[in-house]
């Protein structure tokens, strides 16, 4: 069955938590979807870690639509999430309508993601209007890092924390389905999940968001040096794929792969016409290789 916005909306009612994962790939969304994630976000930080770029910053709405299309195909029945990168949908809420339209009818998406609190309402109105669900984004907004000085905890003063209940409700009012909130302070995240009626998806927010939404990478060690204080590892994937890695290379330089069960024969009439007498200078892995493989 496929899941919608109104199963969704559901499990807040119901108390059930919400599980949020991002994907960027077909590969990782059949994974997320036969593990029973909720909801696939095909995030921005796409940028980051499948482009290596500093910041979101640099991803185009044309990146977002050949991964999101890819993750479509790999979740069929999956709620996915498309985000909107940067200057696609800032400039005016026509500007948005027309992008996030474009890539829904591209994709297969069935909702997009925009960043920013109360000053974005006219705009999530607008594509809410018109059919578009939408999914707000508050706290900590990466596409703004550079104006918020750094990846910093957002909400910590009265004043900042009074700005995101508001931002919050005014997402909720304008019609968002549900609203990120990322990085903020656990009992400012309780205080929204509390106020709003929409679902709230937290990232480095506590445990009392409606539901939870983790970067792929992160909680699979993909990338063993960064540990982000939000994330828990659950495998180490990284090294395990570097390991095989090292040992694919050991093994093709000491030719024990592959071998002729990888292959195929021609018929022993052929073979003996085209096989040379010595196919190659050692066809055997070395005896020490082939001792440390066993
Ligand atoms: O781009 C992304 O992955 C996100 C999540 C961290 C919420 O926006």
């Amino acid at each position: 069955m496929k899941t919608t916005i109104r199963h969704i909306q559901q499990k807040k009612a119901q108390g059930e938590p919400i599980v949020m994962l991002t994907a960027y790939d077909y590969t990782s969304a059949r994974i997320a979807a036969a593990a029973g994630v909720d909801i696939i976000l095909v995030g921005d930080s796409l940028g980051m870690v499948i482009q290596g770029y500093e910041t979101t910053l640099p991803v185009t709405l044309e990146d977002m639509i050949y991964h999101t299309r890819a993750v479509v195909r790999g979740a069929p029945e999956s709620l996915v999430v498309l985000d909107m990168p940067f200057m696609t949908y800032q400039v005016s809420p026509e500007q948005a309508l027309t992008n996030a339209g474009r890539a829904l009818q591209a994709t297969g998406a069935a909702a997009v993601k925009l960043e920013g609190g109360a000053h974005m309402a006219a705009t999530v109105r607008r594509l809410v209007q018109v059919g578009i669900p939408v999914m707000g984004h508050i706290g900590l907004t990466p596409q703004s890092v550079h104006q918020l000085g750094g990846w910093r905890i957002q909400g910590r003063s009265s004043a900042e924390a009074d700005r995101l209940i508001a931002d919050a409700e005014a997402l909720a009012e304008a019609g968002a389905f549900s609203i990120v909130l990322e990085l903020v302070p656990i009992e400012l995240a309780a205080a929204i999940t509390a106020r709003v009626p929409v679902p709230t998806i937290g990232i480095g927010a506590g445990p009392y968001c409606d539901g939870q939404v983790q970067v792929w990478h992160d909680i699979l060690g993909l990338f063993p040096d960064l540990q982000p204080k939000h994330a828990r590892r659950y495998a180490e994937i990284g090294t395990l794929m570097r390991q095989a890695v090292e040992q694919y290379v050991e093994e093709v330089r000491h030719r024990a792969f592959p071998t002729a069960a990888h292959a195929t024969h021609l018929p022993a009439e052929l073979a003996a016409l085209y096989m040379p007498p010595s196919p190659a200078p050692d066809d055997a892995p070395s005896p020490a290789f082939a001792a440390k493989a066993a």
